[in-house]
């Protein structure tokens, strides 16, 4: 079985240049290897757009569409929409429950978002839960990682807090207590209280040795046959202070940030009015790039440039060769080239890139019903996983009456 992997992404615009070499191109390289679940976060979209939805309706098959075009492929990978899954809501809800206030207020994101969006109000009840329902997201699919970038990781972190602490609250059975003090009985008098001993100094003070000499009376114990494998497991799992894990933690994996900056050298991103959209025409591409800012102190023609300084020499670090980042050194600092020829084998390189991305996704473009049908077969995918997780969940919190 590959490894599950779960991650989303927000439908808030067009995808550009900087999707695709951040996260997008990372997600085709996965699914390779992994069983991959990606899906539209609209409801994380909703928590700071929640006043203009109208930009999440025309973005959410739009993306997708991206998606494919940049190689997804939506029979090896699970594609869905989140507000089509009300799982995700009701799992969130039951987190929501034991998850301490103090976890949420005191994400690095929460404060810093309220601080960079200004101009909308956050002091919403939803934005806070932001990254609850993101760990919704991913435990309900018990994903073992999550690809994000640096940004999202305490995210992944709190994600894994908070299915620890399900399991420790709720994974274990009804009778857990009762179960523990008989499997302890089968023990000698003194083992049993030593092993209840180790377990103390390990949930106080996360003693290793400690816990480590309750597991050697444990196995020998098993060993000599006083207990069989049944007690084992639940003595050992009462050593470590939890139940059986009902929710699975998920490791972060870490994606390279991209190495493409905006057309103005910042972070591309489309609140800065920077970006190449992943299907902008070669036309548009063109014009973008020629009107490029560039080293500033290359004023006329005739005078020398550095292409440290300017925008232009970045795009090259990621498009260009060896043969033709040379060319640019020489011909920028000699000033033997002007700067539209030193753009143009970056236009070139970016419209070439392009020209599968566009392929893909004209078959989506002319009809439409046909990526309505992959993101209704990537839920159905994605519900069924989503439902077996919500029983357990249901199970282990008593709400199965
Ligand atoms: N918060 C993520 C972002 O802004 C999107 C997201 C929502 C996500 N749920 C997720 C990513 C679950 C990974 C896993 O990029
Ligand atoms: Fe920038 Fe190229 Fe012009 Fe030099 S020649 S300033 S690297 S665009």
């Amino acid at each position: 079985m590959r490894p599950r992997v779960l991650s989303g992404m927000r439908p808030t615009g067009a995808l550009h240049l900087g999707h695709y070499h951040g996260a997008l191109k990372n997600w085709v390289k996965l699914q390779h290897d992994h069983d991959c679940f990606f899906f539209v976060a609209d409801w994380h979209a909703l928590t700071t757009h929640y006043e203009d939805r109208e930009v999440i309706e025309k973005t959410v098959y739009d993306m997708v569409i991206d998606w494919i075009a940049a190689g997804l492929d939506p029979e090896t990978a699970t594609i869905f929409i989140q507000s089509r899954l009300p799982e995700h809501a009701e799992l969130f809800t039951l987190l929501a429950m034991g998850t301490p206030l103090a976890w949420l207020e005191r994400m690095p994101t929460y404060k810093d978002q309220i601080e960079k969006l200004k101009d909308k109000d956050l002091a919403t009840y939803g934005f806070l839960g932001y990254p609850l329902l993101q760990a919704a997201d991913i435990l309900i699919y018990r994903a073992a990682y999550v690809p994000v970038g640096e940004d999202q990781a305490p995210h992944v972190e709190i994600t894994r807090e908070v299915a620890r602490r399900f399991n420790h609250l709720y994974g274990r059975a009804a009778n857990h207590d009762e179960q523990i003090a008989a499997s302890l009985a089968k023990l000698s008098k003194d083992d049993a209280r030593y092993v209840i001993k180790q377990r103390k100094a390990y949930g106080q003070d996360g003693s290793l040795e400690a816990l480590s000499r309750g597991e050697a009376v444990v196995k020998r114990a098993r060993e000599a046959d006083l207990i069989d494998n049944n007690d084992t497991e639940l003595l050992l799992g009462h050593l470590k202070g939890s139940g059986k894990s009902v929710l699975t933690e998920p490791s972060v994996l870490l994606t390279e940030t991209s190495k493409l900056p905006g057309l103005d050298g910042d972070k591309m991103s489309k609140s800065r009015g920077n970006t190449i959209a992943m299907r902008d025409e070669p036309a548009a591409v063109a014009q973008k790039i020629k009107r490029m800012p560039t080293d500033p102190q290359r004023v006329r023609r005739n005078d020398a440039g550095d292409p440290t300084r300017c925008p232009v020499w970045q795009f090259h670090q990621v498009y260009s060769d060896a043969a033709t980042k040379d060319w640019v050194v020489q011909g920028c600092t000699t000033a033997g080239i002007g700067c539209l020829d030193c753009k143009q084998p970056v236009i070139d390189a970016i419209v070439r890139e392009q020209q599968p991305w566009r392929e893909r996704a004209e078959p989506y473009l002319s009809n439409p019903k046909e990526i309505h049908r992959i993101v209704e077969m990537g839920t159905e995918r994605a519900r069924k996983v989503a439902r077996e997780t919500m029983k357990d969940v249901r199970e282990a919190m008593g709400l199965n009456y």
